[in-house]
C-alpha cells in the first residue's frame, strides 16, 4: 500500500498543534489519564478524556474527581461532557475548564445513560434543536476563554435518518472548531460494519477538521479509511485496549508504507509495568488492582498462556502481587519470543454494546 505521509503530519484545533492525525477514542472506564498517557507515549496525537457529567450534584464524586484530574498530562487536556440541558452543560465546561481543560468536547456519539430524565449523548442526534442549542451554549461558554470546542456523533439516529451531515454544518455555523464522526447509527449500537460514506459526506460539507471513527483496527484500515473519506484524521478506540503501540504502528506504516517490527516482549512488559504504576497511582491499592485488571486481560489475551494467566490474576488482590505476576509472564514469555507473538484481531464489535453501556454512564 503507499505511504501516507499526511497521516503524521500536525494538525491545528484552535491554537493546539497536535503533532499528528492518530486519535485515542474516548472509552469510560479504559481512556484515564494514565492510559491517555500511555497511548500519547507511543504515538497518539491527542486523547480525549473519557466524559464527564454535567450533573453538578455529581461533579465531587471520586469518579468524577479522578476524571477530572489530568496531573502531567500533556497539553492539549481535552475533556468531554455529556447532558440534555444547554445551561448546566455550558456550566459543566467552565468548570471543566477552570480544572485545566485546554478543549471541550460535546458527546453526541455514545449511548449514554439517562440524564435528568432524557437521554444524553447520542440521543441527542435525534432532537436537532436541542443540540443546536447545546452547542451554542457551551461555544458560548469557552470561547471567553479561547477554549475550542468539538463536537463527536455517530452518522444518524437509524439507518432512515442519517442526519449527521446537516448536523455537521449546523455545528459549524455555531462554531464548532472539530467533529468525529463514528460510521455507525445510534440504533446500530456495535453491530454490523461501519460505514464510511457519511464520514466523507460529512468532510465534504464541512470546513472544520473531520476525524474518522469506527472498527480501525490495522495500519492498512487507517489509510483505506483516510483515503476513503478525505478524513483530516483517524481515531481509534477498542484497537487500542491490550495494544496502545498500535499507533505507532500505523504512524510507521503511513511514513513508509510497511509494517515495522513487533515490539520486543520486554519492551512490552516495561510499558505495562509503567503505566500499572500509574494506574495504582490513581486509583489506590484496592479499586486500582481490580481495575488495572481489564487491562492486562487485554494485553495478555492473545498470548499463548493468556486466557490462563488471566484467570490467576482475578486471584491476586495486591498492588506487589499483580506487578511481580506480570513482570514474570512477560519475563517467561520473552524467552520463547523475543517480539511479542502476533496479536488476535479486533475483538468482536458485537462485544462491545454492553461492556460500553456498563462504562459509558455519565457520572
Ligand atoms: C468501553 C467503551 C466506552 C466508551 N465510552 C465513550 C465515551 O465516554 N464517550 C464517547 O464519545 N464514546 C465512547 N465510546 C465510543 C468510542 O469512543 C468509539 O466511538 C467507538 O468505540 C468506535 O470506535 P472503535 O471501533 O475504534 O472502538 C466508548 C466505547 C467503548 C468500547
Amino acid at each position: 500500500m503507499p505511504p501516507h505521509p499526511s497521516l503524521v503530519s500536525p494538525l491545528t484545533i484552535g491554537t493546539h498543534t497536535l503533532p499528528n492525525r492518530l486519535f485515542v477514542a474516548p472509552m469510560a472506564g479504559v481512556t484515564d489519564r494514565p492510559f491517555r498517557m500511555l497511548c500519547k507515549s507511543l504515538g497518539a496525537g491527542y486523547a480525549v478524556s473519557e466524559m464527564v457529567t454535567s450533573r453538578k450534584d455529581l461533579w465531587h464524586s471520586l469518579k468524577t474527581s479522578r476524571r477530572a484530574n489530568h496531573a502531567g498530562e500533556s497539553a492539549p487536556i481535552s475533556v468531554q461532557i455529556a447532558g440534555t440541558d444547554a445551561a448546566m452543560m455550558a456550566e459543566a465546561a467552565a468548570y471543566n475548564i477552570d480544572r485545566g481543560a485546554q478543549i471541550i468536547d460535546i458527546n453526541m456519539g455514545c449511548p449514554a445513560k439517562k440524564v435528568c430524565n432524557k437521554w444524553a449523548g447520542s440521543a441527542l442526534m435525534q432532537d436537532e434543536p436541542l443540540a443546536l442549542e447545546i452547542i451554542e451554549a457551551v461555544v458560548a461558554a469557552c470561547a471567553p476563554h479561547g477554549v475550542p470546542v468539538t463536537l463527536k456523533m455517530r452518522t444518524g439516529w437509524s439507518l432512515h435518518n442519517k442526519n449527521a451531515e446537516r448536523i455537521a454544518r449546523a455545528a459549524e455555523s455555531a462554531g464548532i472548531a472539530m467533529l468525529t464522526v463514528h460510521g455507525r447509527t445510534r440504533e446500530q449500537g456495535y453491530k454490523g460494519q461501519a460505514e464510511y460514506d457519511t464520514i466523507a459526506a460529512v468532510k465534504a460539507a464541512v470546513r472544520v477538521p473531520v476525524v474518522a471513527n469506527g472498527d480501525i483496527s490495522t495500519p492498512e484500515k487507517a489509510l483505506a479509511v483516510m483515503r476513503h473519506t478525505g478524513a483530516d484524521a483517524v481515531m481509534i478506540g477498542r484497537a487500542a485496549q491490550g495494544q496502545p503501540w498500535i499507533f505507532g504502528d500505523i504512524a510507521h506504516f503511513a511514513e513508509h508504507g510497511r509494517h515495522r517490527a513487533r515490539p520486543l516482549t520486554l519492551e512490552v512488559r516495561r510499558w505495562l509495568l509503567d503505566h500499572l504504576h500509574d494506574h495504582h497511582g490513581l486509583y489506590g491499592e484496592f479499586a486500582g488492582v481490580r481495575t488495572a485488571r481489564k487491562h492486562i486481560g487485554w494485553a495478555v489475551r492473545a498470548l499463548p498462556g493468556g486466557e490462563a494467566f488471566r484467570a490467576h490474576m482475578n486471584t491476586l488482590d495486591q498492588v506487589d502481587e499483580q506487578t511481580r505476576a506480570v513482570s514474570d509472564f512477560f519475563e517467561q514469555l520473552s524467552l520463547q519470543h523475543p517480539r511479542l507473538p502476533a496479536h488476535a484481531p479486533q475483538q468482536d464489535p458485537t462485544d462491545a454494546p454492553e461492556g460500553e453501556r456498563a462504562l459509558c454512564v455519565a457520572n
